[in-house]
């Protein structure tokens, strides 16, 4: 029997975590692992090959993914996702593994639908917006990224009585912006998920400059299509010299932190688990509160995902 890995839609730190744990456990249940390279394009291309415990020697620690990934469009297409498939049974390959967000579980919903391949999904994205899993593989490393940012801005921020605003990704999710505006101790917070209370802020922080404060960071999920607009209000209303620092894909890199690396084995492990004795399914690995649960991919796709109110309820502590 044969099972293959693929990585699909924005790399995650953890992908090769998980890349590793996968050849190496696949083997030890008894089966032929195999790699699909560049995604989903890859699969339509027959990128496929079959992988060896030196494929993934040294690899733990790198960011990244050593099978490359795409945004594949050609795949919303029933021709190139039969050559896909065709592809797939070249090689007897009987059920996959696949690294990616919620838009590559989409379709491998629709291929599922298609030829009834089996596969587990596990979640890896940096934007944590996954329904029915709190975590993605690669969220962690992408926030310590920013922290890191964020640290290295507070220092000039502060030699200079300035404001910073730091743009960061997670595409239409605040997720990323939110943990990381508690967790730096910014003043400003701007995510889709909550209003932007910008004359309440005004009065705030022009009372904290008059009574010595001297910089300020405000952090804004990129989501929100508003850096340019509170550039202007810190600017202008709050009154202070504004700088502006877009992080971009900086936040997709770095070595994959312990708990990447863990969640990564944790993920494959409990994939794989759930292959080697049930083959007929389309399902992704959930975590919730310390348990890795499968969870139908239907049910996955169905809704977006939600901030935990009590997270968003934190954001109020920033006053
Ligand atoms: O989904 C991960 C992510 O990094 C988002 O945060 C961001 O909006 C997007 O991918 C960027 O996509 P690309 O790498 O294709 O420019």
């Amino acid at each position: 029997m044969a099972i293959a890995i693929m990585c699909s839609g924005g790399d995650a730190a953890g992908m090769n975590p998980a890349i590793k744990k996968f050849v190496d456990y696949v083997f030890k249940i008894g089966q032929e692992p195999y790699f699909i390279y560049d995604g989903l394009e890859g699969m339509i291309e027959g990128k496929i090959e079959r992988a060896t415990h030196e494929d993934v020697a040294g690899i733990v620690h790198l960011g990244g993914t050593i099978l490359r990934s795409s945004r594949s469009k050609r795949f919303f297409e029933f021709e190139f996702r039969k050559k896909a498939f065709e592809n797939l049974e070249k090689h007897n390959i009987d059920s996959l593994v696949v690294l990616g967000g919620d838009g590559s579980f989409r379709a491998m919903h629709q291929f599922y639908k298609d030829f009834s391949v089996p596969f587990v999904g596990i979640p890896a994205t940096i934007d944590n917006d996954i329904n029915a899993t709190q975590y993605c593989l690669g969220v962690d490393t992408a926030l310590n990224v920013i922290r890191d940012a964020l640290d290295k801005i507070r220092d000039t921020a502060s030699s200079f009585n300035r404001a910073f605003l730091v743009e960061v990704m997670g595409r239409d999710c605040g997720y990323l912006a939110l943990m990381s505006a508690i967790t730096s101790g910014a003043e400003i917070c701007v995510i889709p998920e909550m209003e932007f209370k910008k004359q309440e802020h005004t009065a705030r922080l022009r009372h904290e400059i008059k009574e010595g404060r001297r910089y300020i960071l405000a952090v804004v999920s990129e989501g929100t299509k508003r850096s340019r607009e509170v550039f202007d209000w810190l600017q202008d209303d709050v009154g202070i010299e504004t700088r502006i620092s877009i992080l971009g894909h900086i936040q997709r890199g770095g070595n994959p932190t312990v708990q990447d690396r863990m969640m990564a084995y944790e993920f494959v492990i409990t994939a794989l688990n759930h292959l080697s004795v049930k083959k007929e399914s389309a399902v992704m690995v959930g975590y919730k509160d310390g348990d890795f649960k499968l969870v139908d991919i239907e049910e996955v796709v169905s809704k977006p995902y939600e901030i935990p109110q009590k997270l968003l309820d934190d954001i109020k502590y920033l006053d």
